[in-house]
C-alpha cells in the first residue's frame, strides 16, 4: 500500500492510500485497529471476508440511503460496543459511502470512518470532499452532514467487476474531471488509452483514478465547503443533467451518461455565448463522442425540461448558475436565457 497524500478541508485531513487488492486493506484495518464495524451492500459483501458479526450489509441501489439505514448500522454499532474511538468502514460505491459516512458523522456525535469505494465513480468522486447524505421524502440527499473520512483506501482494480452500465456511469465523472483539470494531460490520456481504459488495463485504471481524483482535490481544498463558488466547477454538466434526469427520463439514462450530455450543453452554450474557446470545445465534445456518450441527444419534451429547471430554481432560492467553461479547467458560472438553454438542447 502507498500513501499517496493528505487532502485538507478546512481543519480535516483525508489520509488517502492506494492499494493493489482488497486482501491488503481488509487485513491491514483489522490488524491496526481494534474496533470496527464494516458496511457494504449485497454486491460488494462477497470481496469481505469479514465476521458477519461486525458486518451491515445493505440492499444494493439507491433506496439504501434511508433512516432504515442508518437505524440498522447504529444497532450494529451499538451491539458491538462501538465507541466514539471506534471505526465504521464503508465498502462499496456511492451509496454505502454516503450512507456509512452520514452514521459515523452522528453516532456518538462522531466516531471514526474510514472509507473503502469500488466503484469507479465513487473512487473519482464520492470517496473525498467529506459530503455525507441519505434520501428522505424522496429528494435526494436532503439530510445530511459534512464529514471527511479519516482514511480513503483506493483500489483502482475492483472497478474490474463492475457492470459495463456502472463503469460508464463512473466514466461521465472522470472525463468531466479532465476537462476541469489544470492541464491537458488527463485529458491526452483519456485520449490516447481509450482501448486500455475501456478494457480496464490495471495500469490504466490506477492512472485514471489518481489523477482524476487530484482534479476533485484540487477544487475541494480551495473551497472546503462549496461557499466561494470555486467547488460548484464539480457540477459541471449536472443542472442540464437533473433536469435531463427529472423530466421524465430517470430511467432511461444513468447519471454519469446524464452527465457527459449535460458537459456537451455547457459546453454548447459557451460556443453560442462566444465564452467557450472553440478549439477546446470541439475537443472535448469529441472526446464524450468517443467513448460512446450521446451528446447529440435531442431533448423531444422541451417544456416539460425547462419545468424541471424552474424546480431547480426554487431550490436554489431562484438563481441557476451554470457552471461554463471558458478553456481547459478555466470556469465561470452563468445564467443563462431560456432562449439559449432551448436551442442546446433541441440543437436548433
Ligand atoms: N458524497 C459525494 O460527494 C458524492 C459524489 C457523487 C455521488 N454521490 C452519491 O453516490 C451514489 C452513486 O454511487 P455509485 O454510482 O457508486 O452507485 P452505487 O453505490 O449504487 O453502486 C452501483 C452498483 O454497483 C454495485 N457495486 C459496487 N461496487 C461493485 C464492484 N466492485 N463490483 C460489482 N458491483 C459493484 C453496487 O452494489 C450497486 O449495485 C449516489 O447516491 C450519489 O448521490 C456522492
Amino acid at each position: 500500500m502507498k500513501h499517496l497524500y493528505d487532502c485538507i478541508l478546512g481543519e480535516k485531513r483525508t489520509e488517502v492510500i492506494l492499494a493493489t487488492d482488497v486482501a491488503s486493506i481488509t487485513s491491514h484495518i483489522e490488524t491496526t485497529i481494534r474496533s470496527v464495524l464494516w458496511v457494504c451492500d449485497t454486491n460488494t459483501v462477497k470481496f469481505l471476508a469479514t465476521d458477519s458479526q461486525k458486518t451491515v450489509v445493505l440492499p444494493s441501489g439507491e433506496e439504501a440511503k434511508s433512516w432504515q439505514s442508518i437505524e440498522n448500522i447504529v444497532a450494529a454499532a451499538v451491539k458491538l460496543r462501538l465507541a466514539r474511538d471506534g471505526f465504521i468502514v464503508a465498502f462499496g460505491g456511492g451509496v454505502v459511502c454516503d450512507t456509512a459516512a452520514f452514521a459515523a458523522s452522528i453516532y456518538m456525535r462522531g466516531c471514526q470512518l474510514i472509507l473503502i469505494p469500488t466503484t469507479l465513480l465513487s473512487q473519482v468522486d464520492a470517496s473525498l470532499g467529506g459530503k455525507t447524505a441519505i434520501d428522505v421524502f424522496t429528494i435526494k440527499n436532503l439530510v445530511g452532514t459534512f464529514y471527511p473520512a479519516k482514511h480513503v483506501f483506493v483500489c483502482p482494480t475492483i472497478v474490474k467487476s463492475l457492470p459495463e452500465k456502472e463503469f460508464k456511469n463512473g466514466l461521465g465523472e472522470t472525463l468531466k474531471h479532465a476537462l476541469l483539470a489544470q492541464d491537458q494531460s488527463l485529458m491526452e490520456f483519456f485520449e490516447n488509452q481509450q482501448r486500455a481504459i475501456m478494457r480496464r488495463d490495471a495500469m490504466v485504471l490506477e492512472r485514471m483514478v489518481i489523477d482524476s481524483l487530484q482534479v476533485k482535490r484540487f477544487y475541494i481544498e480551495a473551497d472546503p465547503r462549496e461557499e466561494i463558488g470555486i467547488r460548484s466547477a464539480l457540477n459541471l454538466g449536472h443542472t442540464f443533467a437533473h433536469a435531463l434526469e427529472s423530466a421524465g427520463n430517470l430511467n432511461e439514462w444513468a447519471h454519469g451518461e446524464a452527465v457527459a450530455w449535460g458537459v456537451a450543453k455547457a459546453l454548447e452554450s459557451g460556443l453560442k455565448l462566444k465564452i467557450t474557446d472553440h478549439v477546446f470545445a470541439e475537443r472535448a465534445l469529441r472526446l464524450f463522442e468517443s467513448y460512446g456518450f450521446n451528446i447529440g441527444y435531442r431533448v423531444r419534451h422541451i417544456e416539460r425540461f425547462m419545468l424541471a429547471l424552474e424546480g431547480d430554481k426554487k431550490r436554489k432560492s431562484g438563481a441557476v448558475r451554470f457552471v461554463m467553461l471558458s478553456n481547459q479547467g478555466k470556469i465561470r458560472l452563468e445564467t443563462l436565457e431560456d432562449q439559449i438553454i432551448k436551442s442546446v438542447i433541441s440543437r436548433t
